[in-house]
C-alpha cells in the first residue's frame, strides 16, 4: 500500500519564481530514500539534512521505501530552500502531518541537522511568486520573516524549528522552542501582493552634497547625471574628491517607487547583501567595485547557483568603478551588455538567469599612472605616451557610453579656508534633488509618447528630427566639429546632455548656453589635449 504527501516550495530562476511541488510516496519495502527531479548537488545533500532534521526533532523516520520527487521535473532547482517542503511532504506521506487543506502553505527554508530552520537567500522573490500564484501563506525561517513580510497579501509565519513548522502545518498551537517564536499574520490575505514601505526614508540618506566644497563643475555634472541618466567619468588626481562626489549621486536620484523597491530588494536578497535591519531597499543603492573584481563578481555568475553581480546590486542606483583604467579588458567588455540592455543574462551549466542591471555608471580615474598630471606643480613624471595609453584603456568599450566627462581638480586652499570660516555653504542633497525631480518631470512630459523617460536613453537621431535646434545655438558645436575635436557621435552626446541642462533650467529647448556647457563636459581638458578627443 502506497501513501502520498505533498508540499509546495518555490524554485528561483534569476528573480522569477516558479512553484514547485515536493511529492513523497511511501511504499512497503526496504528502507531507502531517493530524491528525484533534476536536483543539483545541493539537493542531494538536502536528502541527508532532511532525514537528520526529522530524527533530531524526535519524529520517527519512515522505515519503508520512500521516494521524493520535485515536480515539475523539467524545472531547474538550485539551493537548499526546498528542505522544509521535502520534510513536510515526507511527513504527510507517512501520516505524521495532516494533508494540506485548501489554503495551502508554501514552505521555504533550509533545515539544520538539528532540526532548526535556516534562512535562505531570495526569500522576497520567492514569497512574491507564492503570493502571485495565489497561495495564502508561507512558512519561512524566523530570520527570513521580516524580509518575507515585505510582501502583502500573504500570511507569513517565521519559525525556528521543524517541530514548529509541523505544528503549523497540522493547524496545532505552535510549541515553544528555546528562543522566542515570532508568528506574524500580515495584512488581509485578499489584497494583491505588493510591498510595504518600512522605515523613515528621510532618515536613511547617505552622505550629503553640502559636505562638498567648491567643485562647481563636478557638482553640476552630478546633477545632470541624476536628471538625464547620463553616465559620468571623473578624472582627477588622488584626493581630489572623486569618491566623495560619486557617493553623493544616489542621494540625488528619486527614491525608489514600490515596484523598483521590490525589484532592488529581490536582487539584494539573492545576492545576500540585504541589511538585516532594513529588509526593504527604498533608496537607490551605491555599489563600488574594485578593479580586482572578477567578471562573475562584476556581472554575476557562479557554478552551483547563479548570483547577481555588482551591476545588478547597483540596479536603480549607481555603479562606481574606481580606478577604471586598472580594470582588465575582459571586465570592461563585460560591462557592455548591461549598459546597452539594462539587464544581464547569465548562462551556466546550472541554468540561465536574467537579472536587472539598470544603473548609472560613474567611472573614476587618475589622469595618468603617477596621478599628478593635472597638478598645478607639473610634478608628473609620466611620458605623454604612457599618459594617453593609461586613459586609452577605458576608451573603447566604456568611454563611448559616457555622456559626461569632468576634470576634478582638488579644491584650493581659499575654498577650504572660507568654509572653515563659515563662508558660503554648499547646497544640500535635498535642494539639488528637488531640482532633479522637477527636471525629470519636465523630461518625462516631453517624452511621454516615446518609449523613453530619460534624455540619456533617447537616440540622437530622434532628438534631432523631433525637436530640431536653431543653428545659432549650435555654433560652438559646429566649430568643434570643424576643427576635429568633436566627432559626429560626440555631437549626439552633447545634444542629449544639452536637453538635460535645458530641463534643469526650465527651458523648452537647449539654447547656446546649454549646448556650450554640454560641449565643455564633452571636451574636458584631459581629453581635449590627450588621445581621446
Ligand atoms: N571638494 C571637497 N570638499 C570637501 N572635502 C573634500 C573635497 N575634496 C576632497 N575632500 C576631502 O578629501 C578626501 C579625499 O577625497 P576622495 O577620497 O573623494 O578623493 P579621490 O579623488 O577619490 O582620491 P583617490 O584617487 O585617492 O581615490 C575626502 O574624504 C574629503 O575629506
Ligand atoms: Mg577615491
Ligand atoms: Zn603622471
Amino acid at each position: 500500500m502506497a501513501s502520498y504527501g505533498r508540499a509546495s516550495a518555490v524554485a528561483l530562476h534569476g528573480l522569477s519564481g516558479v512553484m514547485v511541488q515536493a511529492e513523497a510516496v511511501v511504499t512497503a519495502g526496504l528502507s531507502r530514500f531517493s530524491l528525484i527531479g533534476l536536483p543539483d548537488t545541493g539537493l542531494s545533500e538536502s536528502r541527508d539534512r532532511v532525514r537528520a532534521a526529522v530524527l533530531n526533532s524526535s519524529i520517527p523516520w519512515p522505515q519503508t521505501s520512500l521516494t521524493v520527487s520535485l515536480a515539475p521535473a523539467s524545472i531547474r532547482k538550485q539551493g537548499s530552500g526546498f528542505d522544509l517542503a521535502i520534510a513536510i511532504a515526507v511527513l504527510r506521506a507517512d501520516g505524521k502531518v495532516r494533508p494540506a487543506g485548501l489554503s495551502e502553505t508554501v514552505f521555504i527554508a533550509e533545515l539544520g541537522l538539528d532540526g532548526s530552520l535556516r534562512p535562505v537567500r531570495g526569500v522576497l522573490p520567492s514569497v512574491l511568486a507564492a503570493a502571485r500564484a495565489g497561495y495564502a501563506s508561507v512558512c519561512v525561517a524566523e530570520d527570513n520573516l521580516v524580509e518575507a513580510e515585505q510582501v502583502t497579501g500573504v500570511e507569513c509565519l517565521g519559525v525556528r524549528t521543524l517541530r514548529q513548522a509541523v505544528a503549523h502545518a497540522n493547524g496545532e498551537p505552535i510549541p515553544d522552542e528555546p528562543s522566542q517564536v515570532v508568528p506574524s499574520l500580515l495584512k488581509s490575505a485578499s489584497a494583491p501582493p505588493s510591498v510595504v514601505a518600512v522605515g523613515d526614508p528621510a532618515s536613511s540618506h547617505g552622505p550629503d552634497m553640502s559636505d562638498v566644497l567648491g567643485q562647481f563643475e563636478a557638482r553640476l555634472a552630478l546633477e545632470v547625471s541624476a536628471t538625464g541618466g547620463h553616465h559620468l567619468f571623473l578624472c582627477g588626481a588622488p584626493g581630489s574628491g572623486k569618491t566623495m562626489l560619486a557617493e553623493r549621486l544616489p542621494g540625488l536620484l528619486p527614491p525608489l517607487d514600490e515596484r523598483a523597491a521590490l525589484e532592488v530588494t529581490a536582487v539584494h536578497s539573492l545576492a545576500g547583501t540585504l541589511h538585516p535591519a532594513k529588509p526593504l531597499v527604498t533608496e537607490p543603492p551605491f555599489c563600488a567595485v574594485h578593479h580586482s573584481a572578477t567578471v562573475p563578481a562584476l556581472v554575476g555568475g557562479g557554478s552551483a547557483v547563479i548570483r547577481p553581480g555588482a551591476v545588478s546590486r547597483a540596479h536603480r542606483g549607481v555603479l562606481f568603478l574606481d580606478e577604471a583604467p586598472e580594470f582588465g579588458r575582459v571586465a570592461l567588455d563585460a560591462l557592455r551588455e548591461p549598459i546597452e540592455s539594462r539587464e544581464v543574462i547569465i548562462a551556466r551549466n546550472c541554468g540561465v538567469a536574467t537579472f536587472p542591471a539598470d544603473f548609472l555608471l560613474v567611472a573614476a580615474a587618475n589622469p595618468c599612472p603617477c596621478g599628478l598630471a593635472m597638478s598645478a606643480h607639473g610634478a608628473c613624471t609620466c611620458s605623454p605616451r604612457s599618459r594617453s595609453a593609461y586613459l586609452g584603456r577605458i576608451s573603447g568599450p566604456l568611454l563611448d557610453r559616457i555622456d559626461l566627462r569632468v576634470d576634478v581638480s582638488p579644491v584650493g586652499p581659499a575654498e577650504l579656508l572660507s568654509a572653515a570660516a563659515g563662508g558660503l555653504a554648499s547646497e544640500s542633497t535635498a535642494q539639488v534633488a528637488e531640482r532633479v525631480r522637477q527636471a525629470r518631470d519636465r523630461a518625462a512630459r516631453r517624452l511621454r509618447e516615446t518609449p523613453w523617460r530619460l534624455n540619456a536613453q533617447v537616440p540622437a537621431r530622434f532628438l534631432r528630427s523631433r525637436w530640431p535646434l536653431g543653428s545659432d545655438s549650435l555654433e560652438g558645436a559646429e566649430q568643434a566639429l570643424e576643427c576635429g575635436v568633436l566627432t559626429a557621435r560626440g555631437l549626439d552626446r552633447v545634444l542629449r546632455v544639452a536637453w538635460t541642462l535645458a530641463d534643469l533650467a526650465g527651458r523648452d529647448r537647449p539654447g547656446r548656453t546649454e549646448i556650450d556647457t554640454a560641449l565643455s563636459f564633452r571636451l574636458s581638458t584631459t581629453f581635449y589635449t590627450g588621445a581621446l578627443a
